[in-house]
């Protein structure tokens, strides 16, 4: 369960992000779309824990957060993923070649990640949360740079982590197919502000604003 309470985030005197209220249960998938600078990368920092912010926010279980941009370590891609394991060193090169396999990565785990692509390198970052366990999964545009097959594999290995480990998701993206796939709830913000929240198919009926008329627009046609 994640539980936002007049949640307020400021940069100097200006207001980013205000959420009176949100709840997303424990299980849920949910997708956090709007325009650039709305605030989803903002939100999902505050519920990852990694800024500071006003208000109250109660997040359980352990959280494994993917940062819109991705951080990879001046190692090889292989290590990249072993870095946070503990244990046998050929136990965890196995755990970490299988969720490069996941990510399609495989064939690159000799190659110093500073030199992967974007694409690479998110895939590379997600292959390192997919090896560890999670009640609460944040993936900031996880596929924002990632080609149409690389999209695929990375939506179908989230799926199946989410289902293994029973775990919340919440994905920011700005594609309403993926978001379609992907979630049971659609999130949208404006200028900081919560606009949407519904299921697909009740945002598809009613949308309230004009950008989220754009959203489902996608769908129907
Ligand atoms: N460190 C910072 N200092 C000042 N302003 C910031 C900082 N981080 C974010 N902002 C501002 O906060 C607003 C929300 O940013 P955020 O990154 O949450 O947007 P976003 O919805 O994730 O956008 P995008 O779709 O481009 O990723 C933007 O106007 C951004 O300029
Ligand atoms: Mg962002």
């Amino acid at each position: 369960m994640i539980k936002c309470e007049n949640i307020l985030k400021k940069y100097s005197d200006r207001t980013v992000l205000s959420i009176p209220q949100l709840e997303i249960k424990s299980g849920e998938s949910v997708c956090l779309t709007g325009a650039n600078g709305s605030g989803k990368s903002t939100l999902l920092k505050i519920i990852a824990g990694v800024i500071p912010f006003e208000g109250k926010l109660e997040a359980q279980g352990s959280i494994l957060y993917m940062p819109q941009k991705s951080l990879c370590f001046d190692m090889s891609v292989l290590s990249n993923v072993t870095y946070s394991l503990s244990g046998k060193k050929k136990d965890k090169e196995e755990i970490a070649f299988e969720a490069l396999k996941k990510v399609g990565l495989e064939a690159l785990y000799k190659k110093n990640a500073s030199g992967l692509s974007g694409g690479e390198a998110a895939r590379l970052s997600l292959a390192r949360l997919l090896v560890h366990e999670c009640d609460i999964l944040l993936l900031d545009e996880p596929t924002g740079a990632v080609d149409i097959e690389g999209t695929e594999i990375i939506e179908n290995a989230v799926k199946s982590f989410v289902k293994e480990n029973k775990c919340t998701l919440i994905t920011a993206t700005h594609s309403p197919l993926q978001a379609k796939r992907m979630s049971d709830r659609v999130i949208m913000l404006e200028k900081g502000e919560k606009v949407e929240d519904s299921s697909p198919e009740e945002l598809l009926i009613a949308p309230k604003t004009d950008f989220g008329k754009k959203f489902v627009d996608m769908w129907r046609y």
